[in-house]
């Protein structure tokens, strides 16, 4: 069984159709990417996935369970985390505050409580704060957890991003455009953070416009277009398929 199953799923705005009949799966323990121009979909897509947007038709499929249409939090407590296209982390918190919240996903008292001096909620706060900073350390930021989140550079906010978001050891991640901004080197770098998420067992679903390292790094692609899927498969099939060559030479051109 898939990790994830995504099934003619469907979402308009208007009369556009955004996300017009997708079906794919993405397996345990594997880079899965989903690639197309701009307005392919592929975020409304993720949205559908994650429970931020809900489906006129499909279903979502995640470990076993129907999770379509389910409120966002109650997916991620299922064991998904993402990052955004758009950075969303608190400017003014430290980095390993932002972490922490992260961590928060899993904990059994909420947030609020954890503040809340008992021992036993100072226990978890300890607790939770250790998690984060193994995943500080796993993305190799430990030198900035305690810097104000807005000083930090770019490149770092996308990796205290990336730690928040294994910080609660989801099943499968979703990133959404994760290289954007980055430069060369710092590309290569998540290139290799990417790898070293997977090998402490969590699947990913990519969405990247950077083609050298989606298909340096990915298992399986699906292409989005105009909200449809017109391919599927290894990199070297994608990269020699003719209708997805077409598009990304066509988008060269103008
Ligand atoms: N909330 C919304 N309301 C109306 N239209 C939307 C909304 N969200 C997305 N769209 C439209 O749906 C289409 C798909 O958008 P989406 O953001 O999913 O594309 P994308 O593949 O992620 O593009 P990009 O590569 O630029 O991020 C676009 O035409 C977009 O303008
Ligand atoms: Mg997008």
């Amino acid at each position: 069984m898939s990790l994830l199953e995504v099934a003619s799923l469907a979402r308009s705005f208007g009369g556009l159709r955004a996300v017009d009949g997708v079906s794919f799966s993405a397996e345990k323990n594997r880079i899965t990417s989903v690639i197309g121009p701009n307005g392919a979909g592929k975020t409304t897509l993720f949205n559908l996935i994650a429970g931020s947007l809900e489906p006129d038709s499909g279903t979502v499929l995640f470990d076993g369970e129907d999770i379509t249409g389910m409120k966002p939090f109650r997916v991620a407590r299922r064991g998904m985390a993402r990052t955004f296209q758009a950075i969303k982390l608190s400017r003014r918190m430290t980095a390993l505050e932002n972490v922490m919240i992260g961590r928060h996903v899993r904990s059994r008292a909420g947030f609020p409580q954890a503040m809340l001096a008992s021992p036993w909620a100072r226990r978890e706060e300890r607790r939770i704060r250790e998690e984060a900073m193994k995943a500080i350390e796993l993305l190799g930021i430990a030198e900035y957890a305690g810097r104000e989140t807005g000083s930090l550079p770019f490149g770092v906010q996308r990796s205290v991003e990336l730690a928040r978001a294994i910080a609660s050891e989801p099943k499968l991640l979703l990133l959404d455009e994760p290289a954007s901004g980055l430069n060369i080197r710092e590309t290569v770098g998540l290139a290799e953070l990417i790898g070293r998420i997977r090998a402490e067992g969590i699947s990913i679903l990519l969405v990247e416009h950077d083609m050298s390292l989606v298909m340096d790094i990915s298992d399986e692609i699906a292409v989005l277009n105009f909200g449809r899927k017109i391919a599927q498969g290894k990199p070297r099939e994608i990269q020699s398929n003719r209708e997805v060559v077409d598009i990304y030479l066509g988008e060269d051109d103008d």
